[in-house]
């Protein structure tokens, strides 16, 4: 409703700006542009992209373009268009045009360009040797690699053969670490091995250095539950049709009898998370992960994670809050196109749609 007033508030300045003051010179600022410059997810390195940006006005508009509110380019009425050759990392930022005659000038949104790119993991001919005793978990951290975003998909191998998501003594963590849960030791000296593939990148596939790890007899027959890797705090804005996880990855032996279990304080009140609308809780994944469905505002707060022993009478537990802002206003101007227009000579005060916009919240 509030966004529907604004353009016609917008529609009928503009359209008396149009007609009473500037017509009366017959020359008009730009105030609205028909193209804006549009930003993809991300921009594969070495790849060609173009930005392109339109209006009209009299006179002809000019066009300059700005990098993270720079100047980049001077102004010309043919540079409409910003063409990058062969992206560069440091070509990441926030990039809009600004178009402008004698009367005023128009900015728009930015157009967010992020370069997608990954390197090589460090020390990728790394064997590390690691030691644990029978019943305990071990943590296999994912190694260092710079990548851009974050490698979308992160496998890992024992001895060479994938490692099945059906077996339960393994998970890997939202960040990509290995986990082993309840070694034994006929476990004992396996290699581990990770490959982290950028799917934004042209799908670029890094190997990773190795792990060996060797497993030694506890004797123990059971193990008391404990929580390796636990949820971590979460600060979020609202994104339709996104979803979030938090992650409790548990130990304990007999594995089999671990009872993992989610609640989340509601109004003071604990509450537990079951499979729902809103949460995703897959018996397949042993209460491992809880994901959280088309997270908004009312699903903040804190979420806990209890781990026992089936029969035990204390759980233990790991807390995280999890905050998420609702859409700002900026999201209102961004899908207009516009973000604010500056004023070049006091004629055209009226037709500051900047402060419409603003008026009007
Ligand atoms: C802008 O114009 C000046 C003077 O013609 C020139 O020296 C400068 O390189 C130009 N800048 C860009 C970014 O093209
Ligand atoms: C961006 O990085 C490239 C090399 O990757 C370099 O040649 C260029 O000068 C850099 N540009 C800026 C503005 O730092
Ligand atoms: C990689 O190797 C170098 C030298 O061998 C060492 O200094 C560095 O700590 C290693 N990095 C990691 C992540 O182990
Ligand atoms: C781990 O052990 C293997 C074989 O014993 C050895 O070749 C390798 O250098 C060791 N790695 C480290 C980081 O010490
Ligand atoms: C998570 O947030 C809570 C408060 O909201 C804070 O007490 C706790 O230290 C945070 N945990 C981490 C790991 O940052
Ligand atoms: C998973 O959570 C549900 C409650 O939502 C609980 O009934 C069930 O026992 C849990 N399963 C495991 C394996 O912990
Ligand atoms: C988690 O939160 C609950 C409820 O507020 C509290 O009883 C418990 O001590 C907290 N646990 C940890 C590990 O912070």
């Amino acid at each position: 409703m509030r966004r529907s007033r604004s353009a016609v508030v917008i529609y009928l300045l503009v359209t008396f700006c149009k007609e009473f003051i500037c017509q009366a010179e017959n020359v008009f600022p730009p105030t609205s542009f028909s193209e804006v410059p549009n930003g993809d997810m991300y921009q594969a390195e070495g790849s060609n992209k173009v930005l392109t940006c339109k209006t009209s006005s009299l006179p002809t508009p000019e066009y300059g373009w700005l990098k993270n509110d720079q100047y980049i380019t001077n102004f010309s009425t043919t540079g409409y268009q910003f063409r990058f050759t062969n992206t560069k990392r440091n070509d990441t930022g926030y990039y809009r045009c600004e178009a402008r005659n004698t009367l005023g000038a128009l900015l728009s949104a930015p157009a967010v360009v992020t370069v997608a790119y990954m390197d090589d993991f460090e020390n990728s001919s790394h064997i590390f040797n690691m030691s644990i005793s029978s019943g305990q978990a071990i943590v296999l951290p994912m190694p260092p690699v710079k990548s851009v975003p974050f490698p979308k998909s992160i496998s890992w191998t024992r001895n060479q053969i994938p490692l099945s998501v059906y077996d339960t003594r393994y998970q890997i963590s939202i960040d990509g670490a290995l986990v082993l849960l309840d070694q034994t030791t006929t476990d004992s000296n396996k290699i581990y091995h990770v490959t982290a593939t950028n799917t934004h990148s042209d799908g670029l596939e890094m190997l990773g250095p190795q792990y060996r790890v060797t497993v030694t007899e506890s004797g123990l027959t059971a193990v008391p539950a404990s929580i390796v890797v636990g949820p971590k705090n979460v600060t979020v804005v609202q994104d339709v049709g996104d979803s979030i996880k938090l992650e409790c990855i548990c130990n304990a032996r007999p594995l089999s009898s671990l009872i993992v279990r989610w609640f989340r304080m509601v109004n003071g009140v604990k509450t537990e998370v079951i499979d729902s609308i809103d949460f995703l809780l897959p018996v397949s994944e042993k209460n491992r992960t809880l994901t959280i469905k088309n997270y908004k505002p009312s699903h903040s707060g804190l979420y806990i994670c209890e781990a026992m022993l089936l029969g035990d009478a204390t759980p233990v537990t790991a807390n995280a809050t999890l905050e998420v802002h609702g859409e700002y206003l900026c999201g209102v101007l961004r899908k207009l196109g516009i973000m604010h227009v500056r004023k070049v000579s006091s004629q055209i005060s009226l037709c500051s749609l900047h402060r419409l916009i603003r008026d009007d919240t």
